[in-house]
């Protein structure tokens, strides 16, 4: 890893406001920014139009989908993602491919495929990146580490306005299912769990908006970098 560029690592649950912070963050700090559970997303839509079954039988197919996850022709254009010059941005919020994500982010070989590849987002001027591991494992040097999170009940009504307002129908009885049943699958796998590292500081956004989270980030990281060798 490269000592000299900086590093936010915002970990935390399902729908916390991780990838709005993050990204806002980085737009404020001119930084790059990592969505690494867009990677895992795109892992498991490219395993399935491989006819891979992921959601019924992810472990017996870890292999072919680590395979996958290795051989992931992607470009991040702005917010724009493709898939072999697909534009997959839309496709890959959606609620099967949340869960296929889930199920194919819990297999070891997959991780350890998309590992280096988190890695080489770390450029000049600077990284902002959010996920479950990017303190833990990823960037376990990061300067900044933010464990962002909010009740179960805000997250479930955060997702669904996010989903309608794509266009999707959605159900809060089910999403607050899902993201519960997400959790408990993140925090309790074998490999790289949601954890809040050590020396992650939390954030809990139940009760703050997205510009009071995002200028709570900035905080504290004016506060670290101005007491760093950054
Ligand atoms: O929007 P949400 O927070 O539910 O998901 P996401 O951040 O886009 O990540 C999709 C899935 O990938 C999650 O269900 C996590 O299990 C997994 N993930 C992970 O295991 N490690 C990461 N660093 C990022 C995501």
């Amino acid at each position: 890893m490269s000592p000299n560029i900086p590093v936010i690592a915002i970990d935390g649950p399902s729908a916390s406001g991780k990838g709005t912070v993050a990204s806002r963050v980085a737009l404020t700090l001119g930084f790059h920014y990592l969505d690494s559970g867009a990677l895992y997303r795109l892992t498991a839509l490219a395993s399935r139009q491989k006819g891979i079954p992921v959601l019924e039988q992810a472990q017996q197919y870890e292999q072919d989908i680590a395979e996958c996850a290795a051989k992931l022709d992607v470009r991040f254009e702005g917010e724009l993602i493709f898939l072999q010059e697909e534009d997959v941005s839309l496709a890959i919020r959606d609620e099967q491919t949340s869960r296929e994500a889930s199920r194919v982010a819990a297999l070891g070989a997959v991780r350890a495929a998309l590992l280096q590849r988190q890695r080489e987002f770390l450029q000049a001027p600077g990284l902002v990146t959010d996920g479950r591991d990017m303190a833990t494992v990823v960037f376990p040097d990061a300067n900044l580490k933010v464990f962002l999170t909010a009740s179960a009940e805000e997250r479930a009504l955060r997702r669904y306005k996010q989903l309608i307002g794509k266009g999707f129908t959605a159900n809060m009885v089910d999403l607050l299912k899902d993201i519960c049943e997400r959790d408990e699958r993140d925090a309790s796998r074998e490999h790289a769990p949601l954890v809040q590292d050590s020396r992650a500081g939390l954030l809990d956004t139940t009760y703050l908006s997205a510009d009071a989270a995002v200028a709570e980030v900035l905080r504290r990281y004016q506060i670290v970098s101005s007491h760093d060798c950054v």
